[in-house]
């Protein structure tokens, strides 16, 4: 987590640190500070909380400065307070490092560096990592002082177990500004007479579209006119440099009020982008080159594994049912974090895909290099093209949903839903689809986006039943089959932004231990469009209100009746049910976002969480 920025240039660096500070707040908000170069100090100004402390603090102290590094914090190590805010500096002062990732044996090195005289000021893993660099940038007996701080970094770095992307300042050496990245990703911004450094593109887009995305064990210096990139152990890294394809405005918000909001309402696009060259009628199949695959390895394969975290683990559970139903390959849905540790059987038929937005989820990246260590095909299904997952994947989909900023995912999970229906349609019609079935198919996804605007106009209706139950303490989800993971996602939703503990459950569960909850001050949302299963769903609804539970259904338009049950029912357009989950999902998405604006929550920074989760 935690976003990082850092600028080198003839221009002020402040307020270019602070702008590219607003858009990595998303990545982590507990604190957020600046180390600028200042003709001989180093100015380091940090406070606890939002970016906007840290703009009354540079408000105050008018820094001037034309380099400088900065950042904003999700804690691991230490409460989120000032002094354990970030940049840190050496025993020295005169060296300030910022850090995203965790450094595992920060403990043993501490120990060390404090038997050698050093004092520590934070409970952080990231001012170790600032101390032991400062060290060997004391000890080293180099004359000059930038080959003598990037052989400190590097020294430091083959020290230091678990996970970094980090940028060092020093002020014997103020006109470069030294980065490297191991985990945590890490790209250079190449501008005229300037550079910079930042944990994503959004933070630099404004400035440049010239970028290099390091990898890892890149260690990077960067000058106002220049930059270099060494491999950790010495000898020249591989570079490429890259033209970034969105613009300032794709990664802002227009007129809604937050993020969540805006992206919810993408959605018809951004399916319509998912879908878009990826269907042949001719062929009544799905055309998807970037699996880079033919249609006999495809059919080779008899097992299908889905790896992903949160709303993406979700999205897989959907992918199971949708590979199951339309291709018939048996598929498994794993968390991530779960996967890397179990030692899951797997031959050479099978197939693994990882399902991940952000691409850099720490815990779907190791699921990846897992897999590939057992030597399985590893494909991607990710939303950001220059992440490290898109890296290291053996070919993929790209779900090409646009820049997720909002911390709940919301377009994200549609898309991925989208490119897995394509998935399942390409390998249906390789083994027992018919061309009719598959056209068809075809036809009604292509139907899907003006139907997700048809739900998106019943939003005022939504939010009325979304202040209704504003006030409650805990709702429950329910769904059956592939709606079951649209109950989770719903759950996800509500839990992440309104802080209401929420949980989603298969309908038919409820009798088995969940209905012990069920009371008037407990609202239950069942999915229930018209299905093979909505008899069933029903007769779960009743069960529920004979416990005299609240009732929000969520189901099909023409099929009266659910409103004899349910309290509150919103209606989404007919499609075939194997398509529902990119429907349904839609209201449950408003009725969280709508609570979370009632109980007055900060809907786009919700407390504790970051967008990506690029620690383990
Ligand atoms: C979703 O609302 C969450 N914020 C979170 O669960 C997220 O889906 C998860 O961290 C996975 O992220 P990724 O898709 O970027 O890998
Ligand atoms: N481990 C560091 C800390 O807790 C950095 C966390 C981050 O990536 O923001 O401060």
């Amino acid at each position: 987590m935690c976003g990082i920025i850092g600028y080198i240039g003839n221009r002020q660096a402040s307020p270019i640190l602070l702008d590219g500070l607003r858009r990595l707040e998303y990545r982590g908000y507990d604190s957020a500070g600046m180390a600028l170069q200042n003709g001989k100090d180093l100015q380091v100004l940090r406070r606890a909380g939002r970016i906007d402390n840290l703009a009354l603090l540079v408000a105050e102290k008018k820094p001037q400065s034309h380099a400088g590094i900065s950042h904003t914090r999700w804690a691991t190590h230490g409460a989120p307070t000032d002094e354990n805010a970030h940049p840190h500096r050496d025993q020295s002062g005169k060296l300030a490092l910022v850090h995203n990732g965790v450094i595992e044996n920060y403990q043993t090195l501490r120990d060390a560096l404090k038997l050698d005289g050093h004092l520590f000021t934070s409970e952080t893993d990231t001012e170790v990592l600032a101390h032991l660099v400062g060290k060997y940038y004391d000890e080293s007996s180099d004359a000059d002082p930038v080959q003598r701080l990037i052989s400190a970094v590097q020294s430091a770095l083959v020290r230091v177990k678990g996970t970094y992307g980090i940028a060092v300042i020093h002020t014997e050496a103020p006109e470069v500004m030294v980065g490297a990245r191991l985990g945590s990703p890490l790209v250079v911004g190449l501008g005229e007479g300037e550079h910079f450094l930042a944990s994503d593109v959004s933070a630099i887009v404004a400035h440049t579209k010239d970028v290099i995305y390091l990898n890892d064990y890149d260690v990077v210096t960067i000058t106002k006119s220049g930059f270099d990139v060494k491999h950790l152990e010495g000898g020249i890294a591989k570079v490429l440099v890259s033209r970034v394809d969105f613009t300032e405005e794709d990664a802002e918000m227009g007129d809604f009020p937050h993020f969540m909001l805006k992206e919810i309402y993408e959605q018809p696009q951004s399916i319509q982008n998912a879908l878009r060259g990826r269907l042949s009628r001719d062929e009544a199949t799905a055309v998807l080159g970037g699996l880079q695959m033919s249609p006999q390895e495809l059919r080779g394969i008899d097992r299908i594994i889905l790896a992903g975290c949160g709303t993406a683990y979700h999205a897989a559970m959907v992918g199971e049912y949708l590979i199951e139903t339309l291709a018939r390959v048996p598929t498994e849905v794993e968390i991530a974090s779960e996967f890397r540790y179990r030692n899951v059987p797997t031959d050479k038929n099978t197939l693994q895909f990882v399902v991940s937005q952000s691409g850099e989820t720490i815990d779907t990246l190791a699921a990846l290099r897992e897999a590939k260590r057992k030597g399985i095909k590893v494909l991607g299904i990710v939303n950001n093209v220059a992440s490290t997952i898109a890296r290291e994947t053996d070919g993929g989909i790209y779900i090409h949903a646009g820049p997720e900023i909002g911390v709940a995912a919301t377009k994200s999970f549609t898309s991925q839903v989208a490119v897995m229906t394509l998935l399942s349609l390409l390998l249906g019609r390789i083994r027992n689809m018919s061309s009719t079935d598959g056209l068809e198919l075809i036809e009604e996804m292509e139907a899907i986006p003006d139907k997700i605007t048809a739900i998106l106009k019943q939003a005022d209706h939504i939010k009325e039943i979304a202040n209704k139950y504003a006030h409650v303490e805990g709702m429950l989800f329910m769904g059956r089959q592939m709606n079951y993971p649209v109950a989770m996602e719903g759950a996800l939703k509500m839990k992440e932004i309104s802080y209401i503990y929420a949980s989603g459950h298969p309908s038919a569960e409820l009798k088995h231990g969940v209905i012990a909850l069920v009371k008037p001050e407990l609202p239950s949302v069942f999915i229930a469009p018209h299905d093979a299963v909505f008899e069933k769903n029903i007769s779960n609804i009743e069960e529920v209100k004979a416990r005299k539970g609240p009732v929000i259904a969520v189901a099909t338009e023409g099929h009266p009746g659910i409103e004899k049950v349910a309290d509150d029912v919103i209606y989404i357009p007919r499609c075939p049910s194997v398509l529902s989950p990119l429907l349904t999902v839609i209201p449950l998405q408003l009725l969280s976002y709508y609570v979370a604006v009632a109980r007055g929550c900060d809907v786009d920074k919700p407390r504790n969480l970051a967008k990506s989760v690029t620690v383990e």
